[in-house]
């Protein structure tokens, strides 16, 4: 095997860095994770989205092992056949003593290959598979822990595997990375088995720091404090705790990905991580660079339409002075800090009608509760607006014909009797028909725990409740958006172009990909300085705010201080004119390529090689170099922001308030030209890739 051998790349601006090269053809890379083609948060999103450039860097010699589930593997995956002669023999293997593994290609960017486990199918093996951890490392599981025991199945499975893989892998050497304390047992057992094989462990967020700041605890201030094993065991995660340590311990190399997680895995779980492996997106850039605003303003017509129908009969704010802000993620009520935000926007509310603003804010939540499908008055709303469609469109028609003849005979029309009185009398009934005797609702689905919902309560014990006079309507929308779905037909990546603004005010959150994706679409986002993220921009961003990037103070200001602060950000938001938000999200959108896997995918490749050097120093020698960094490197401030802050206000574009169309056309044409400017310097221009790999494209397109 080659040794190691070092390029040295730099983008301009930033610090050189050495890329260690790997005899790729010489290895075979495993990834393992329970999001693996099945969606439930940002794990899912991380594994997704590097995959076009792990892909292409390690081509037919990368494998993701994720569960099998039927409907992902037909919605999501093409079946074929392993080519790897190892990868092959370790299935065939499995199959024959009584396993389900299947394999295929991943229909993503870069296609990469699955093996997927049947977790249920091998299920009657559970009872000895206990035995084993229990042996690997006196951890047992309790067996009304469902998805603990899932967990050990899963990853007695991955270790049968990478057995199997490395008895027929004919000298190559083998990395397997496991994500999360669910892919976790995977790692315990082959190293107890002895496999050679180099593990990392990369942690996207502790077990204990989730419980502990979901129980409203000062998390921050008493990291040193906690005594883990008696938190671990009172919230009846003990086993889950165990098995979530031994796997960072076991393993030869241990991430995380952000700073934040990394102080808290070191107190959590004892163990300092080796490498910060900060999480990316697949940025592909439009050749036209404002084609992302004009997505904007075709998606957000979207928005209108659905709003026009949910607040249909109280439609007496202007909808080109309604601005819609959102939060989405999985539902943790105060670790994704809805609880602030709706304290926030109570006193929003207060603002703008004190100041007579003449904004609407229009705020939907989209966090996954139980439901029982959508409600009716939610429906009626929109078949009302499509039937009130319908009838002008058919007006508008007959209308138009005798407009029309009327022309054709050189007449202008009577215009008083250009209507008849059938068509008046539909057109009044339609009228009619929209009155409505109750409030427009505030959640689109019927909830199973309505009364003791916390958004809900919380709406209740604030009052926002859609009446004409609030100036701030909420709309609760428990289930992630579908393109499919009747009510609202838009996946979630058109929705957030759709919108003005992200709102993710979070207390627990190690990375936060939600206002990243915000970002690399040009839409300007709320974050903390408690998540990885916001983090992350305020280290490498000069001005945050200018940029679009509102970072609340949660660490070092308390609960009110913060909700002030977000309340500020929310009422300056709404105070800027179209033309500011125009200039806003071109800065906005500016920020993405530091966000791309095509620059942070690096922190990986370093992972990589370090545990290969530290599970086979023979063979991979190399001197202890520290992980790549960007330290000294900040995105300048926009020049056309005044030098010294003056006020809350102080980032946002400079302007009049001029707001016709082509004001818009004018300034998206001058940023352009900015941009242009700026790209020649930038240190992340997209076309200065790492190693001279080509190009790539990806999903979110900017
Ligand atoms: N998301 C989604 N559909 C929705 C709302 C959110 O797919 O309707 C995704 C979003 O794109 C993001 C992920 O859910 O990638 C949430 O990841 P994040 O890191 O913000 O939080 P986590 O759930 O992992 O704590
Ligand atoms: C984009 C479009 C403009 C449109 C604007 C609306 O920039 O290119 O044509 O006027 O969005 O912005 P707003 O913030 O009011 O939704
Ligand atoms: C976790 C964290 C989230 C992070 C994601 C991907 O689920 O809660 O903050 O973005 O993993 O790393």
């Amino acid at each position: 095997l080659r040794g190691r051998s070092l390029s040295v790349t730099s983008l301009s601006g930033l610090p050189q860095w050495e890329v260690e090269e790997l005899p790729i053809e010489d290895l075979l890379l495993f990834e393992v994770a329970w999001e693996v083609t099945n969606k439930v948060g940002g794990i899912y999103t991380v594994i997704q989205t590097k995959a076009k450039t792990t892909a292409d860097e390690w081509g037919d010699n990368y494998f993701l092992i994720g569960p099998y589930f039927e409907h992902n593997m037909k919605t999501q995956v093409e079946q074929c056949e392993p080519v790897n002669d190892a990868v092959r023999r370790a299935m065939d293997s499995m199959n024959k003593h009584g396993c389900q593994v299947h394999f295929g290609r991943w229909l993503i960017e870069g296609s990469p290959y699955v093996v997927l486990f049947d977790i249920g199918y091998s299920a009657w093996n559970l009872d000895r598979w206990k035995g084993d951890l229990w042996e690997a490392c006196s951890v047992g599981i309790p067996y009304h822990d469902r998805e603990a025991n899932d967990m050990l199945i899963f990853g007695s499975l991955t270790a049968w595997f990478l057995k199997e893989v490395t008895d027929n892998a004919d000298g190559k050497h083998v990395i397997a990375q496991f994500h999360e304390w669910q892919a976790g047992t995977g790692l315990i057992l082959s190293r107890a088995r002895k496999l050679p094989i180099a593990t990392i462990f990369t942690t996207h967020a502790t077990l204990l720091g989730r419980y502990l700041c979901a129980a409203n605890i000062d998390f921050y201030n008493h990291l040193d404090k906690f005594n883990i094993d008696k938190e671990a065991g009172e919230r009846q995660i003990y086993h889950r705790y165990c098995m979530e340590r031994a796997s960072v311990h076991c393993a030869h190399v241990f991430t995380t990905v952000s700073e934040i997680t990394a102080i808290e895995a070191e107190h959590m779980l004892k163990r300092k991580p080796d490498v910060v492996t900060p999480n990316g997106l697949n940025v592909k850039k439009f050749s036209a660079v404002h084609e992302f605003q004009n997505l904007h303003a075709m998606y957000k017509a979207r928005i209108q339409d659905f709003v026009r129908g949910h607040f249909y009969g109280h439609l007496d704010f202007d909808l080109e002075k309604t601005l819609f802000l959102f939060i989405a993620g999985r539902y943790e009520f105060s670790n994704k800090g809805a609880d602030i935000f709706l304290e926030a926007l109570s006193r929003l509310n207060f603002l703008l009608r004190v100041h007579k603003s003449d904004v609407t804010v229009v705020v939907f939540f989209i966090m996954p509760a139980k439901t029982n499908n959508f409600n009716v008055e939610t429906l009626k709303g929109q078949a009302v607006r499509k039937q009130l469609w319908d009838i002008a469109h058919s007006v508008k028609e007959k209308f138009g014909k005798k407009l029309y003849d009327a022309l054709l005979r050189g007449e202008i029309p009577d215009m008083d009797n250009i209507l008849d009185r059938d068509d008046i009398t539909i057109m009044k009934r339609a009228i009619f028909s929209t009155q409505r005797q109750s409030l427009p609702p505030v959640t689109t689905h019927n909830m199973i725990d309505d009364s003791t919902d916390p958004i809900l309560s919380t709406i209740r014990r604030i009052g926002l409740f859609n009446s004409r006079t609030d100036r701030v309507k909420v709309i609760l929308h428990p289930e992630f958006l579908s393109s499919t779905s009747p009510l609202l037909p838009m996946d979630y990546e058109e929705f957030v172009r759709g919108c003005h603004l992200g709102v993710f005010p979070s207390y627990y959150e190690p990375w936060g990909y939600t206002p990243a994706e915000c970002t690399v679409m040009g839409i300007p986002s709320v974050t903390t300085n408690l998540s990885g993220f916001g983090c992350f921009m305020q280290e490498h961003v000069a001005d945050p705010t200018a940029y679009g990037i509102y970072i609340v103070d949660r660490r070092f200001r308390s609960p009110d201080d913060s909700c002030n602060q977000l309340t500020q950000f929310l009422y300056g938001f709404c105070k800027q004119s179209r033309r500011q938000r125009i200039i806003q999200r071109n800065r906005t959108e500016r920020l993405s390529d530091l966000l791309d896997w095509r620059y942070l995918g690096r922190y990986y490749q370093h992972a990589r090689y370090l545990t290969l050097s530290r599970a086979f120093p023979d063979k991979f020698h190399m001197e202890p170099t520290s992980p790549p960094t960007t330290e000294g490197f900040k995105y300048p401030r926009p020049s056309s922001v005044p030098p010294s802050p003056s006020g809350s206000q102080v980032s946002s574009p400079q302007s009049s308030d001029v707001e016709d169309e082509e004001e818009d056309a004018r300034y998206n044409e001058e940023e352009e030209a900015e941009r242009d400017r700026l790209n020649i310097k930038s240190p992340f221009s997209p076309g200065r890739v790492p190693r001279g790999k080509k190009k790539l494209h990806g999903e979110y397109k900017n």
